[in-house]
Parts: C-alpha cells; structure tokens; sequence
C-alpha cells in the first residue's frame, strides 16, 4: 500500500476544526491591524531563494525541493519560505506605488528536506505577515506586537521574545571579522559544517546546534567579543526605540545574542518566540527586519520587516477543538420526505442530515443521538396528519410541531 511521505501528514477531518480555528484567529487579528492577504505560488523560480535566502544557508544548499522543467532549461524550486515570494510579487506587481507601508499576511505550505523529528516536517504550513516601506522601530514593534496577540488569541500567553540586533551591513561585516579573529585559534575542533560557516557565513556558527562547537563559543575571549555591543550608532538606536515601544505595550522579551536566524537576508532587528513545550523544535515563530531584500531582488531600496509562525508547532501547543453536533437529524423510513425536509432545514440555516441507507427506526434514533442535537422523527401517523415530532436528544423532551 502506498502511504503518505516521510515528512508529511495528512490533516484529517478530526483535527480540521482546529485548524481553521487558527486560520480563522490569524485572518481577523491580520485584518483588523489592515493586513491584506496574499496567496503566491507554492513553486518559483530557484534563483529567487538562492539570491533571496541566500546561497551560504542550509535551507538553499541542503533542505530545497529542486526540479528542472522545460526540457531541462528552467529550474523550479517548492518554496522553503514565503518572504522571497512575497517580495517578489510585491516587485513584479509594483506595490511600492500604494501608500506606504504595505502591509501582507499569508497562510499556506512550505517545504524543506529536513530529517523529519517531532516538530520538523518536510510539508509544513506557515502564517506569517510582512510589513514594508517603514524604517523606524515601530514597524518592528507592531510585528513583535501581533505575533505575541496571535499566541494570546490561541490560548498561549507568558511566552518571552528572544530579540537581537545583528546591525547593517557595515556594522555587521566588522563584527564578522571579529568573530572569526576570535575562534580562528580553534578552527580546528569546529564540526565541519561550522567549519564551511567560518568561510561563507561566520554568524551562522553561533547557532550551531553540536555540543562541542557550543563549549568553544563559551570560552571567556570569544563570549567577550560576542557580547560586546558591535552595532552601530544608528542600529543602536533603532534597537532602543524597539525595546521602547515594546515596553510600552507591556511584551516581555530577553536580548539572546546568540540569536542569529537561519536566513541570509536580515538587517538589524531579528526575534524568535520559543516555547519549552516544543522539545528540541522550540522555536513557534521566527522573524526580523530585511532593509536590503526588495533591492536586491530588482525593486527600489525598501525597508521591511516580518515573521513567519509554524502552524504544525502552534497546532501541538493548543487545546482542540471538539466538533459541534448537528441542529437536526431526520429520522424516517420515507427517504423522499426525509431528503425534502433535511434540504429545507439547510436553506432556512440549520445544520441537518438524515439517514441515507434507510435504517431501521431505531438505528437512525442512536445514530441522530450520536450527531445531533435534536431529531424530526417522521413515521405514517406524522405523515399523515402533517406534523412533525421534534425530540430533543439531550433532555429527551418530545413535542408536536406543525412546522420546523
Ligand atoms: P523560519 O524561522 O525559517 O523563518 O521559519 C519560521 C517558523 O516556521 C519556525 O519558527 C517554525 O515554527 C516553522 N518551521 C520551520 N521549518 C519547519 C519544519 N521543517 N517543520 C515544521 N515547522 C517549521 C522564515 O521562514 C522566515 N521567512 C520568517 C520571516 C518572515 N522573516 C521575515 N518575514
């Protein structure tokens, strides 16, 4: 038998309440705060992550779902995350030109080729939202803000922000050089995959996962230049307006600068949002600012900020949703007269079914016991005097009707 890949799950009926539930919660919060949502293509063009993510990332050179179309010509990726799709369409459909910011959110499947574990898929779904044409920190503070509301609104609360600021380019290439001056003396004893980072993207050491390299970045020289404040006049003032406003809104965060995030395109601002509950995947939420991505993927210079919360992870942490019982299961051995009534419930609103294979009286009684909340029993005597018998299937009261 053919079964569902590794790495993915189906959604199954069970669960679907639940889900939308959440679609449901991010949809109103997002529109509320003028957030209009965005569907983009599940697939794009290679290039766009590659530029846009970022060669040096794990999730270009290892996690990608790469096929070549077109007789070979043309390579498509499935998309690893939304931000580069977003911003493209923001590009292609000259969305710089509504008044400023703009402001998108999006729901929908994202794919990577990780080693599936509790909390890692290889399909998984993301909502996330994206804010662009704003500089100051309060575009940052306003997408902290609402991804905090978003847990509230689920039913997760006392959740702490892990906030950083990795600075701008040129503040960051100086810290950079930093760095590897510092942990050059123990190159060596790096994993190997640290050992390309030191190269390609020395930042992306300090959120190395192997016990070993972790000993190394705690060693007193390198802690020191780690936690020497390295950003610029500017980027510091940007990181203390946030804190400002977050402050004032009463969001709790702690300043981890350890926090680097997986992708290439960040500008100063980046935080995640973890809980312990998750295990070893902890992080529910990720996100930052990207002041330099619409220009580098062919737009004009355009300041922006977002995050992306992983649904699968959320959907773990939250109580579940039970299934609502029907208004009304009609209960009849005339199939014509049952299937005219079930229809004329559902135009006046309600939710009704009946019994499609014609049971015996008393199987459809335990079956409308088990899905609704109230059956319209209709037998010869109803029929035939024209009303209905409505019994409720919690109290066990039973009237007359001549009308539902
Ligand atoms: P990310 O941190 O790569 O950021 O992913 C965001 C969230 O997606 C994670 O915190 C996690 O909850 C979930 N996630 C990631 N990979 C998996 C997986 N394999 N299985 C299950 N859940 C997963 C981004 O994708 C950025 N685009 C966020 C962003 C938006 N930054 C700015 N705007």
């Amino acid at each position: 038998m053919i079964k569902a890949q590794r790495g993915t799950k189906d959604i199954l009926p069970s669960d679907i309440l639940t889900w939308q539930e959440i679609e449901n919660k991010a949809r109103n919060l997002f529109q509320n705060a003028n957030y209009k949502e965005i569907r983009t293509p599940i697939f794009e063009s290679t290039d766009l992550f590659k530029r846009g993510v970022g060669d040096s990332t794990d999730i270009v050179n290892k996690e990608m779902y790469t096929f070549n179309v077109g007789g070979g010509d043309t390579s498509i990726t499935l998309r690893p995350e939304n931000t580069a799709g977003v911003v493209r369409s923001y590009i292609e459909h000259g969305m710089d030109k509504l008044p400023t910011p703009v402001k998108l959110w999006y729901f929908g499947p994202m794919f990577r080729y990780e080693r599936p574990q509790a909390g890692r898929q290889r399909q998984f779904h993301q909502i996330g939202l994206e804010l662009f044409g704003i500089p100051d920190a309060s575009a940052d503070a306003e997408v902290i803000i609402l991804a905090a509301e978003f847990l509230k609104a689920n039913g997760i609360g006392n959740l702490v922000v892990s906030l950083n600021s990795l600075g701008c380019p040129d503040c960051r290439n100086k810290y950079k050089e930093k760095i590897k001056a510092a942990i050059k003396p123990y190159l060596e004893n790096l994993c190997d995959d640290c050992k390309v980072r030191f190269e390609k993207n020395p930042l992306r050491m300090l959120d190395c996962k192997n016990e070993d390299c972790k000993k190394i970045f705690e060693k007193e020289e390198i802690k020191k230049v780690i936690n020497d404040d390295f950003i610029c006049e500017d980027c510091k003032n940007h990181f203390e307006e946030l804190k400002k406003y977050l402050d004032k809104v009463g969001i709790k965060y702690e300043i981890d600068k350890m926090l680097v995030r997986g992708l290439d395109y960040y500008t100063r601002t980046v935080f995640e949002i973890k809980s312990t509950a998750l295990g070893a995947q902890s992080a529910v939420l990720g996100g930052g600012r990207y002041d330099g991505l619409v220009e580098m993927l062919g737009g004009k210079p355009t300041p922006a900020v977002g995050f992306a919360l992983g649904a699968e992870r959320l959907f773990s942490l939250i109580e579940k949703k039970e299934e609502d019982k029907l208004d009304y299961f009609v209960v009849s051995k005339f199939q014509d007269v049952a299937i005219k009534t079930v229809f004329e419930l559902r135009q006046k609103g309600y939710s009704a079914d009946f019994d499609m294979l014609g049971r015996k009286f008393a199987k459809q009684l335990e079956r409308a016991g088990k899905v609704a909340k109230k059956a319209v029993i209709i037998g010869e005597d109803e029929l035939e005097k024209g009303f209905y018998t409505v019994k409720n299937l919690e109290s066990g009261v039973q009237e007359k009707v001549s009308s539902l």
